[in-house]
């Protein structure tokens, strides 16, 4: 079986789940490269000799024993990477989102799959094990028609306001996870979006030109719906819950807690905190997401979630936005139309 030999951009702190999971887990590939500006080579190249290290990731990119490339960077340096790596006929893995501007994300999906470039984007709450068995008792009719999805997406805490400056803000940051678990579970299509947005927990969000709350309803081309609340700071920690509701029944997929003790006693009834962020609760879904992607490498599968699904989640992201800021219903064809009148 051939090796996929894999270069790493960005060992902030989902490259680093990613490096350790392929370094420990993954048979049918090896990290030979790493790029990240901010790591000092020295300390580098002696944790890891064999692995080749430069501040430079063009460096890495162009170099001729890297099949495949994950880009676990900011957000704002992606589409110059992914750019990068097609025209080194390079595989890519990219974290979510590609960008932040609809015409590139359409042009870097378009350009991928004219190269014959693999594309696959990070949205790897698809490859949980919950949401997968999930989205299973759907499609085998168990609870009959969809009506309605319900996802609660709730952080522990506030990201560093300059990260919320350079994220997009709350809906292509955070909530395109959502609006890609709807589209995932539904496997239809969204066209329209209203949504509220708010800011509750600190004044410096409103000054970074964002929102820390909000709630979205998203209308799928049936006329079904998902409706999908975002806090970025839930008292009680990391609040990942999904409830599908239709003519035979729900699912309910609760929070994965540190246990699974309830304790009673005169006070109450008590259980164990929910895991404490993506890095615990998301664990094995970041692994399946690698063993996936490399598994359409080595044998030439479509992949799982591919440029499609970033343009997508994306174009849903932007239709909130505008929806919050004109407080308005926005019809995805709007925003069709807004990226083929920019092309
Ligand atoms: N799928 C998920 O659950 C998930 C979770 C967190 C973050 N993300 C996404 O992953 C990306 C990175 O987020 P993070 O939280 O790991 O950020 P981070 O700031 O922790 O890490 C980013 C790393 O990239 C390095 N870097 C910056 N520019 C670079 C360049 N041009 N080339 C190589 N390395 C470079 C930085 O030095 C840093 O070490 C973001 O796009 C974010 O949206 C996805």
């Amino acid at each position: 079986m051939k090796q996929i030999n894999i270069a790493l951009l960005g060992m902030g702190r989902i490259g680093k789940i990613h490096f350790k999971n392929i370094e420990q887990h993954c048979s049918g590939a090896k990290i030979t490269a790493v790029a990240d500006p901010q790591i000092i080579d020295s300390l580098f190249k002696k944790q890891y000799p064999d692995i080749f290290f430069s501040k430079d990731p063009d460096e890495v990119i162009a170099r001729p024993d890297v099949d495949a490339v994950l880009i676990c960077t900011p957000t704002s340096s992606h589409a110059d990477l992914i750019e990068k790596a097609i025209t080194n006929k390079k595989n890519i893995f990219c974290e979510k989102p590609m960008d932040l501007s609809l015409e590139r994300t359409t042009a870097l999906s378009e350009l991928a799959e004219e190269a014959g470039v693999k594309l696959m984007l990070g949205f790897n709450r698809r490859f949980d094990p919950d949401f997968m068995e999930a989205r299973k008792s759907v499609r085998e009719g168990k609870i009959g028609d969809v009506q309605i999805v319900k996802i609660t997406s709730r952080d522990p805490g506030l990201p560093p306001i300059e990260y919320i400056k350079n994220s997009g803000g709350l809906f292509m940051d955070m909530a395109i996870h959502d609006f890609d678990m709807a589209r995932y579970i539904m496997a239809k299509e969204v066209i329209e979006v209203y949504a509220k947005g708010l800011v509750v927990i600190d004044k410096a969000v409103a000054e970074a030109r964002d929102i820390d709350t909000a709630l979205t309803t998203l209308i799928f081309e049936d006329g079904t719906y998902a409706v999908i609340d975002n806090s970025r700071k839930a008292a009680y920690g990391y609040d990942q819950r999904l409830e599908i509701f239709g003519s035979g029944g729900m699912i309910q997929v609760d929070n994965n807690l540190h246990n699974r003790n309830i304790l009673y006693n005169e006070s109450g009834i008590h259980s164990a905190l929910p895991l404490d962020f993506f890095m615990d609760r998301y664990a094995k879904s970041y692994l399946k997401e690698m063993e996936l992607f490399i598994d359409a490498l080595v044998n030439n599968k479509e992949m799982p979630v591919g440029g499609h699904d970033g343009l997508q989640a994306t174009m849903i992201a932007f239709a909130a936005k505008l929806s919050v800021e004109e407080n308005r219903l926005v019809k995805l064809s709007e925003i069709n139309v807004a990226i083929k009148q920019l092309a």
